[in-house]
């Protein structure tokens, strides 16, 4: 039997963990959500979203009976994985800012996390930090902007090259001796800026990417019935908006290349 993942965002800066997972799990079928109807979730109060993405997911999970969620969304996960799983059985791995990794991997000490304000904002985000960062001094930046700006380039729109070095400009801290030398990408759209932000970034840094270790664990979870097979049947997926808008043609193809289709207007509910 093929497994069904259903990977969720906001919007359709998820698709940076649908990649990894596609290759980790080559023969679950995938569901895209983007509730666009309701993005950006960065300046969502906490209750508002909780209560939001709970009855979204009743829908979603009693529609599709996933066999397991993969909320690819910072702001999301680093709020509501807990009355999530409380609520359903379903199995639900998140996306989390990577602050033990660019902890462990920083030799100057100082790790910026470039985030949502949501997300900068949450005490899980702070409790991260103080159980995983280490000696590691953390700037938390969260963007009010980029997630908008990585939908206009996603969607085939010009960014200004201005506009994005506003944004992560605050990320490059300098104390004299030392600079900061590891920017951790915690909103799941700014992969698709990677290109951008190095191009632009005062300095060179490293940017540290949860991508590939989320599908590593969502493959743990999922066990054989996500990696077996040798993905050559791979099943055709869905991608669904919750406005029930038709994305632009630039933005179909590019969710043609992830193998998904576009479910109809009725289909997104
Ligand atoms: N992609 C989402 C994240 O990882 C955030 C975008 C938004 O503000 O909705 O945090």
């Amino acid at each position: 039997m093929t497994a069904t993942i259903l990977v969720f965002d906001s919007g359709i800066g998820g698709l940076s963990v649908l990649r990894p997972l596609q290759a980790r799990c080559p023969s679950a079928a995938y569901v895209y959500v983007a509730d666009d109807a309701a993005f950006p979730y960065g300046g969502f109060e906490e209750q508002a979203l909780i209560q939001h993405v709970v009855h979204l997911m009743e829908d979603l999970i009693g529609r599709l009976s996933p066999d397991l969620v993969v909320i690819a969304c910072n702001t999301a996960s680093t709020l509501v994985l807990e009355p999530l799983r409380a609520r359903f059985d379903t199995a639900f791995v998140g996306t989390v800012p990577a602050v033990k990794p660019a902890a462990a991997s920083s030799r100057s000490g100082l790790v910026s996390v470039l985030a949502t304000p949501g997300t900068v904002r949450r005490d899980y985000t702070r409790g991260l930090i103080e159980a995983h960062g280490g000696d590691a001094a953390f700037t938390l930046i969260g963007s009010a902007r980029l997630a908008a700006l990585a939908e206009a380039k996603m969607t085939g729109g010009a960014v200004a090259d201005a506009e994005i070095l506003a944004e992560i400009a605050p990320a490059f801290v300098s104390d004299g001796d030392r600079r900061t030398d590891t920017v951790v990408l915690a909103c799941t759209h700014y992969p698709f800026l990677r290109a951008e932000f190095e191009r632009l970034a005062p300095w060179p840094v490293a940017w540290i990417d949860p991508a590939p270790a989320i599908a590593r664990q969502a493959a743990v979870v999922l066990g054989e019935a996500g990696v077996s097979g040798d993905g050559r049947e791979s099943t055709p997926g869905l991608a669904v908006f919750t406005s029930g808008k038709t994305p632009p043609p630039g933005l179909r193809a590019m969710l043609n290349d992830f193998g998904l289709a576009v479910a109809d207007a009725a289909a997104a509910g």
